[in-house]
């Protein structure tokens, strides 16, 4: 840091509204005493009440300037459509066999999260209802209402179960506030809240500053869809079992739902593995030790921060990444330029990914050579199940912790440091089990090449109707060449 920062964060509770931040404290919009309808899921009559609010939250529909973001372009200006499989192909190796092997696209606004699912190739949603869980207010209540038939039934048929005008509505002011008084309050006890009890946090205990980020850990975390012996979505729960409260840690989520035979949720092509997944744990990887997490940041501290409107001075309710708002909320706190500000973040994002793509691409190569081992099983070949069953574990191991980091919204940002550990371990256990399966493969007979194929241009074509969305180009290459180097020996696609 050049600057100290004029910290720590003075939290003012003041009529209801905090004051985070370092600048000394201004008019904040007032929380006006007006009456909203217990229950109502209509922003726009709560809009009645906070016009300004309204607008701002509505805004998330709009594109941003292109070029801004480096890794997060979800919805810039320019038209396309950046997912994931194409900026990362060995992603599409790796999650061939379900949905997220078909199309994995970058976020893009809040108002888009339940038209995404319209729009997205319908395997995505094949679990059920259940995909509706942080895609609209009304998931609580039809949870409540409807039970097993909320998370079972098709994605369509629960979705029909909303009321028309708000069928493509996403995350309104009832999920996150409190309609008698405006504090903040999580709406989803059925899945935050039991998490929070799974790691024994007392709920009395949770303060202001707390729920300015677990407002948001309502939806960015990694959760997982329990399923019965008929293969129906029978609920869904995070699996924060045996981690504390700033401690989750990607080693424990491991853990538990490599243990849990329930959470099978699809079949890895390329291995045959029946396996669970993880998504966006924005909440868990930020909440472990990060510098921001442990100098009492909040989620809404970086991505709504107090904006001039007028003469007042609002939360930004148009969610966005603090790049493509020019780091405003940054300087809150930090002295520095808007460009020393970006030029770290993607310092630390470029480090990242770099470090992402070793440990992908290290994972996708074991991957392929277990193929190799299964297609001489079937061919009646012996193979030592004791290398076998040890490269089996080290690959499950590297293949969920480069998951997490691919799925974690922030490309490492929100805690550098915990992000590079991971990816080393990830690669530390994707080389360990390629060395296990060359030997067992050796053993067997077998001469493997150094050149182990990929075939990634097979997976990536492997996407549906979709497969058009493909784009030439959008790869990220490792910004500091390694994985050029690497090249022959691992990235072979014809
Ligand atoms: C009800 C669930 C839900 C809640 C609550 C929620 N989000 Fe989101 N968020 C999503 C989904 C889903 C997306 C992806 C939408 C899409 O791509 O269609 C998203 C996207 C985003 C994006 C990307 C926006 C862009 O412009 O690309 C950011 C940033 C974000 N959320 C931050 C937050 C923060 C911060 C909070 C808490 C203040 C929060 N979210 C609360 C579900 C939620
Ligand atoms: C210290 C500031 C900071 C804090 C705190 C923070 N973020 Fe972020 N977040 C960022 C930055 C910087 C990025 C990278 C944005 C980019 O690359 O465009 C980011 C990216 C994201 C994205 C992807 C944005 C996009 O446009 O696709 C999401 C979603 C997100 N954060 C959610 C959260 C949630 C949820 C929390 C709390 C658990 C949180 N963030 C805490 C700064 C922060
Ligand atoms: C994703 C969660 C989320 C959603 C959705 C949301 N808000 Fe907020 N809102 C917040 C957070 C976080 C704050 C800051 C609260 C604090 O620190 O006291 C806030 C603050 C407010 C405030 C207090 C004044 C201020 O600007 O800080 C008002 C009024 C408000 N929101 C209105 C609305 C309205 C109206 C909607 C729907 C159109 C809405 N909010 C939707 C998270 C949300
Ligand atoms: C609410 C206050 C606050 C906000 C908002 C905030 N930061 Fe920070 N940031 C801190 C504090 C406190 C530290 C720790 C500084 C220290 O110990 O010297 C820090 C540290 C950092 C560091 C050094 C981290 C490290 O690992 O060494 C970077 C880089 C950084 N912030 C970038 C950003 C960016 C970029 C944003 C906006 C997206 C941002 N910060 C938003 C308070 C904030």
């Amino acid at each position: 840091m050049k600057k100290k920062l004029l910290f720590p964060l003075a939290l003012l509770a003041t009529a209801g509204v905090l004051l985070s931040g370092c600048n000394a404290p201004e008019k904040v919009v007032a929380v006006k005493p007006v009456k909203i309808a217990a229950g109502e899921m209509d922003p726009g009559e709560w809009g009645k009440a906070y016009p300004i609010h309204y607008d701002l939250w509505k805004q998330t529909e709009e594109p941003t300037e292109p070029g801004k973001s480096k890794y997060k372009r979800g919805f810039d200006a320019d038209g396309i459509t950046y997912d994931k499989l194409s900026e990362f192909p060995f992603m599409a190796l790796l999650f061939n066999g379900w949905g997220f092997g078909v199309e994995y696209n970058e976020p893009r606004g809040h108002a888009y999260m339940l038209k995404d699912q319209v729009d997205i190739d319908p395997s995505r949603v094949g679990a059920g209802g259940v995909c509706l869980t942080c895609k609209t207010p009304y998931a609580p209540q039809l949870e409540k209402e409807k039970g097993f038939d909320y998370y079972s039934k098709p994605w369509a048929e629960v979705r029909a179960m909303i009321p028309e005008k708000h069928q493509d509505l996403g995350v309104a002011c009832i999920d996150c506030h409190d309609s008698d008084g405006m504090s903040l309050k999580l709406s989803r006890e059925f899945t935050l809240g039991k998490a929070l009890e799974a790691i024994k946090v007392d709920r009395a205990k949770i303060t202001h500053q707390d729920l300015r980020t677990l407002v948001c850990a309502q939806c960015h975390v990694t959760y997982n869809i329990k399923k019965d012996e008929n293969k129906k979505s029978v609920g869904v729960y995070f699996p924060w079992q045996g981690s504390s409260w700033g401690d989750i840690s990607v080693e424990n989520i491991i853990k538990q739902i490599r243990n849990d035979k329930s959470v099978g949720e699809w079949t890895q092509k390329v291995t045959g593995y029946k396996m669970p997944f993880m998504r966006h744990p924005e909440f868990e990887f930020f909440s472990r030790n990060s510098v921001h997490w442990m100098a009492g940041v909040a989620c809404a501290d970086c991505h709504m921060p107090y904006t001039r409107v007028g003469a007042n001075k609002v939360s930004d309710h148009r969610v966005t990444s603090p790049l493509k708002n020019d780091l405003k909320a940054c300087q809150q706190c930090h002295t520095e330029t808007p460009e020393w500000l970006r030029n770290q973040v993607f310092a630390i994002q470029d480090r990242t990914a770099s470090l992402m793509i070793r440990a992908g691409y290290a994972t996708a190569t074991t991957a392929k050579l277990i193929e190799k081992v299964h297609t001489l099983q079937a061919e009646g070949k012996e193979i030592d199940q004791k290398l076998y069953e040890q490269a089996k574990d080290f690959y499950m191991e590297a293949f969920f912790r480069s998951l997490y980091i691919g799925a974690e919204n922030s490309v490492g940002f929100h805690n550098p440091t915990e992000a590079m550990r991971i990816l080393g371990d990830s690669t530390a256990f994707a080389m360990k089990a390629e060395g296990l399966l060359r030997q067992a493969l050796t053993k067997a007979g077998e001469d493997v090449p150094m050149t182990v194929n990929l075939e990634l241009d097979k997976y990536l074509n492997e996407r549906g109707k979709k497969k058009l969305n493909q784009q030439k180009g959008m790869e990220f290459k490792d910004p500091f060449g390694v994985q050029d180097k690497l090249v022959d020996v691992q990235l072979i696609s014809n």
